[in-house]
């Protein structure tokens, strides 16, 4: 079987695509289960340059196929704020909960017209000796005035897609993969693992 790389740490992250990414014929492997396997600095000003940063850093350590996703929460009455820098927004080494709680702060008292909000995913498939692929998947939606749900991820107890009255973590994986940003993204991946 064809082996192809993840380049995350993020165990959460590697659950999603991996779900999306069956029954292609490719052995899928998490940077993470990679022996000396990079960190790779997300130091972009972009989703598309940590994208592709991330993603050639690991197909040039371990010559081979690599998917690289770099995802953002863009919030409207934030001026697109914590965006790129999501996984940092309250602070250094801070948890999901941090952030969580940190948005939730932020945002009180702010009207329901005004919580609006959107996911963006640019996924990046860089092969050897190949020009890199990249394609993307959004989600709108609004950020919620409190946390709900136990599954998912990262903001996903905040985030409430548009038309829907479930957040993201009280959908099951295989539900939040058919309309989230990563699982839309993914989708256009499996038309690229296909190409010949
Ligand atoms: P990055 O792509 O590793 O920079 O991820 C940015 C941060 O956004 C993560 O640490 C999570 O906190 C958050 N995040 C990424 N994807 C999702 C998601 O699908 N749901 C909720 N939060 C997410």
């Amino acid at each position: 079987m064809r082996k192809l790389i993840i380049a995350t740490q993020n165990r959460d992250k590697f659950q999603e695509m991996k779900e999306g990414l069956t029954g292609l014929g490719w052995e899928i492997i998490p940077a993470f289960e990679f022996p000396g396997a990079p960190e790779v600095e997300e130091d972009g000003k972009t989703l598309e340059e940590n994208s592709l940063k991330k993603a050639r850093v690991l197909s040039m350590f371990t010559d081979l196929p690599t998917l690289a996703d770099d995802t953002g929460l863009f919030v409207e009455a934030l001026g697109g704020q914590p965006g790129v820098y999501a996984a940092r927004f309250a602070g250094e080494n801070c948890t999901y909960q941090d952030n969580v709680t940190k948005i939730l702060k932020v945002m009180k008292g702010v009207p329901q017209d005004r919580r609006k909000a959107f996911f963006k995913t640019v996924i990046t498939f860089y092969q050897p000796n190949r020009e890199a692929q990249q394609v993307a998947g959004d989600v709108q939606g609004f950020i919620t005035e409190e946390a709900r749900g136990q599954g998912g991820f990262g903001y996903d107890p905040v985030f409430l897609p548009t038309g829907l009255n479930k957040v993201f973590a009280e959908m099951s994986l295989e539900e939040k993969n058919r309309i989230s940003h990563r699982g839309l993204a993914v989708q256009k991946v499996r038309q690229l693992l296909t190409q010949p």
